[in-house]
Formats: structure tokens, sequence, C-alpha cells
């Protein structure tokens, strides 16, 4: 089965991939986390990259989709995928329909205010790319990763103005990927408010009613 999760920043589309993930065996593909991990290594790619992250724009088309389509080729994901982040454009969404089958699009809806609110709280264990949140969901110990102990950073793109910027460039540029697969019939809304456990259950009711058929 190959699922997409859709939604603004902040919406929970990693924290919900990487449960259903947990819970199905299907590998969890983020394209933010991909980024990520080449800016951390300083690779030409992170390199490439780093300064369209940071104020909250999209990496052009042509290298997303690129990097997606080698991925999807690797032994791991042959059993099925959650695709997060990817697509975020209408070529994005349709140069993927050219080499892969998507069958369910979750799209997780949330408000403005809740997006920012969620962002601004959020913090990351970069090596691992566990994610907190310093009030829905804390550390163990204020700061620190719940399983190395090491620190915890804010993301470089959840400062106010660059949260701002991804909204906006979610509505422009995201927002027709739900029209494109809305109109596919592959889309399933799902209200994101609510807390971790609530809209995981949520999903996970999404899961069952599709495997029913
Ligand atoms: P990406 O990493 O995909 O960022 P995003 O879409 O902005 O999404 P986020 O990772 O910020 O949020 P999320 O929805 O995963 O929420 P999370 O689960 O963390 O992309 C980053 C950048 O990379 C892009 O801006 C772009 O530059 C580039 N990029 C990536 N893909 C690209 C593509 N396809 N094309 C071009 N460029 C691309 O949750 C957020 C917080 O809320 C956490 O603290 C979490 O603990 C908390 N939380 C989650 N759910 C709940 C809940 N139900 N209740 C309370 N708190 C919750």
């Amino acid at each position: 089965m190959n699922i997409v999760f859709l939604g603004p920043p902040g919406a929970g589309k990693g924290t919900m991939a990487e449960r259903v993930a947990d819970e199905t065996g299907l590998a969890h593909v983020s394209t933010g986390d991909i980024f990520r991990d080449n800016i951390r290594h300083e690779t030409e790619l992170g390199r490439k990259v780093k300064e369209l992250i940071d104020h909250g724009n999209l990496v052009p088309d042509s290298i997303t989709i690129e990097l997606v389509q080698d991925r999807l080729q690797e032994a791991d994901v042959q059993l099925g995928w959650i695709l997060d982040g990817f697509p975020r454009t209408r070529p994005q969404a349709e140069a993927l329909s050219d080499f892969a089958r998507v069958d369910l699009v979750i799209h997780l809806d949330l408000s403005d205010e809740e997006v920012i609110r969620r962002l601004s709280g959020r913090r990351v264990h970069p090596a691992s790319g566990r994610t907190y949140h310093i009030e829905y969901s804390p550390p163990k110990k204020d700061g620190f990763d719940d399983e190395t102990g090491e620190p915890l950073i804010k993301r470089d793109d959840d400062e106010e103005e660059s949260i701002r910027q991804r909204l906006s460039v979610y509505m422009s540029q995201t927002e027709p990927v739900i029209s494109y697969y809305r109109e596919k019939r592959l889309i399933v809304d799902v209200d994101a408010t609510g807390s971790i456990d609530a809209v995981a259950a949520k999903i996970h009711n999404v899961l069952e009613k599709h495997a029913a058929g």
C-alpha cells in the first residue's frame, strides 16, 4: 500500500507518518528529512538547498522529483511506502503518477493559528529526526532527547518569518495538489486538531475503512 500525507507545515505529517509506519511496516519517506540530512552532512545537495529551506521556499521540482524517484527504487520501500512532504506541487504529483502508484492520500487539515503554535513549540533531535513539542509532547528532560540525552534544537525554518512564508507557499503551490487528488477520488480529509493520540486514532479508522474496501 502506498500512502501520501498532505497538509500544511506543522499539521503533524511527520508525527503521524512515523506512527503509521511503526504500525504497518510501511517505509516512511520524508523529503524534508532527506534534505535536512544532506544539510547536516554538508553534501553538495545540502549546500544547494539550505538557503531555500531556511527561508521557507520550495526546492526546485527537478531536484525533488529525481530524488524521490531514486528513493522509491530502494529495497526497503518495495512493500509499500508513506510519502510525507511530497508531492507538494502539481508537477510533482503528475511526475509521481508516472513512476509510482498512489493508493490513498490523507489530507491533514489545520488552522494557521494552530500551525504557528505547533511549529513555534517544536523541538527536534537532528541526528534521528525525533520530534517533540514543548507543550504537547515534551521530552522527559527539558531540551534533551529522550533516547540519546543529546540537545534538541529549533529548526531554522521554524522562526516566525519562515513559518509565514511556508504557509503562503503551501496555499499557492500545494493546495492545487489537494484538488488534483480530489479529482482522482484518492483523498480523505482528516481534521488534525486534537491530541496526537486523537488524530492518530482518526487516521487508524481511515486506514481500516480503506482496507475493508
Ligand atoms: P518538511 O519537513 O516537509 O516541512 P513541512 O511540510 O513544512 O512540514 P513539517 O515537517 O514542518 O511539519 P509536519 O506536518 O511534519 O509536522 P510535525 O509532525 O513535525 O519540508 C521542509 C522544507 O523542505 C520545505 O519548506 C521545502 O523547503 C523543502 N521541501 C520538502 N519537501 C519538498 C518538496 N516535495 N518539494 C520542494 N521542497 C521541499 O508536527 C509539528 C509539531 O506539532 C511537532 O512539535 C509535533 O510534536 C506536534 N504535533 C503533531 N501532531 C500534534 C497533535 N495532534 N497535537 C499536538 N501537537 C502535535
